[in-house]
């Protein structure tokens, strides 16, 4: 873990272009440690090429980052221990428990106590209950929090999830929201891409929207409100929202989600 101060992401001047697309045409950011940050944009504006480029797994065409103060080009084998990446696709083994998935994660870590590590996390995501049953009988969301517990399983101070909860019901997305939440009370800077506003809104300290290479606009959710003229005052009762429905008849307690059957998947 590093022990310097400055920003834990810091990105000036980013490009990177495949074949004839100018993907990334210059983009700057600038992500304080122990904070959740929100990368929105269209359908292949880019947000995953960034997060690779900042994960070391795509070199950048010209401009810099850093992780930790740590330059992502000359210094890829120590940015590499100081985060994790989460992509869209779960890494878990289904026909393993939860539990087991994670010893084995610890194990490649090579940490003194692979099962204490595992219960940990395991009590971190509220997943204990679940941790003895074969990962084939969980559901989505319990599976996407498994994911993101092992990629968290040495402790990285940064923590990359492009779209965490792209394709989970409203309940999955709940589960893996109050997970990040977790992560960030206790320190860890997350670093998240969504396709879902409602989740930049709920979850992020400051929001920046990609739009054709570079960054539109960025700030915390006052301050792109502020963007926009006032709105006028309208006096309407308040309609409950689908979602607010949804929850109230399905539930959103997360102890219901260790009682799923198996979900075909
Ligand atoms: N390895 C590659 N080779 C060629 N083109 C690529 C490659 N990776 C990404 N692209 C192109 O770069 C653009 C940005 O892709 P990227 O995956 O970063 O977008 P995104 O914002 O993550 O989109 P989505 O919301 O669909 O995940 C797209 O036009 C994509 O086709
Ligand atoms: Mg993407």
């Amino acid at each position: 873990m590093s022990t310097t101060t400055g920003p834990a992401i810091q990105v000036r001047g980013l490009r990177k272009s495949f074949a004839d697309v100018d993907v990334l045409r210059g983009v700057d950011l600038l992500v304080e440690r122990g904070s959740i940050y929100a990368l929105l944009g269209a359908n292949g504006a880019g947000k995953t090429t960034l997060v690779r480029i900042l994960s070391t797994l795509l070199p950048p065409d010209a401009g810099t980052a850093t992780v930790c103060d740590l330059d992502v080009a000359t210094r890829a084998a120590q940015v590499r221990g100081s985060i994790s990446l989460t992509g869209q696709f779960a890494a878990v083994d289904e026909v393993l428990t939860g539990r087991e998935n994670l010893v084995l994660m610890a194990q490649l870590w090579h940490l003194a106590d692979p099962g204490a590590r595992a219960d940990e996390l395991l009590e971190q995501f509220s997943l204990a209950e679940a941790g003895g049953r074969r990962v084939v009988t969980w559901s989505g969301g319990m599976r996407r929090r498994l994911d993101i517990a092992m990629s968290l399983t040495g402790s990285p101070p940064v923590v990359f999830l492009d779209e965490p909860t792209t394709g989970l019901d409203p309940q999955g997305r709940l589960e893996v929201w109050g997970a990040v939440r977790t992560l960030a009370a206790a320190g860890t800077t997350v670093l998240l891409t969504t396709q879902y506003l409602e989740e930049a809104e709920k979850l992020a300290d400051r929001i920046a929207i990609l739009h054709r290479g570079r960054v539109l606009v960025e700030g915390t959710l006052a301050e792109l409100r502020a963007l926009l003229p006032p709105t006028t005052v309208e006096y309407v009762e308040k309609q409950p929202t689908l979602e607010e429905i949804f929850l109230a008849l399905v539930g959103d307690d997360p102890s219901d989600a260790g009682e799923h059957a198996e979900d075909g998947r």
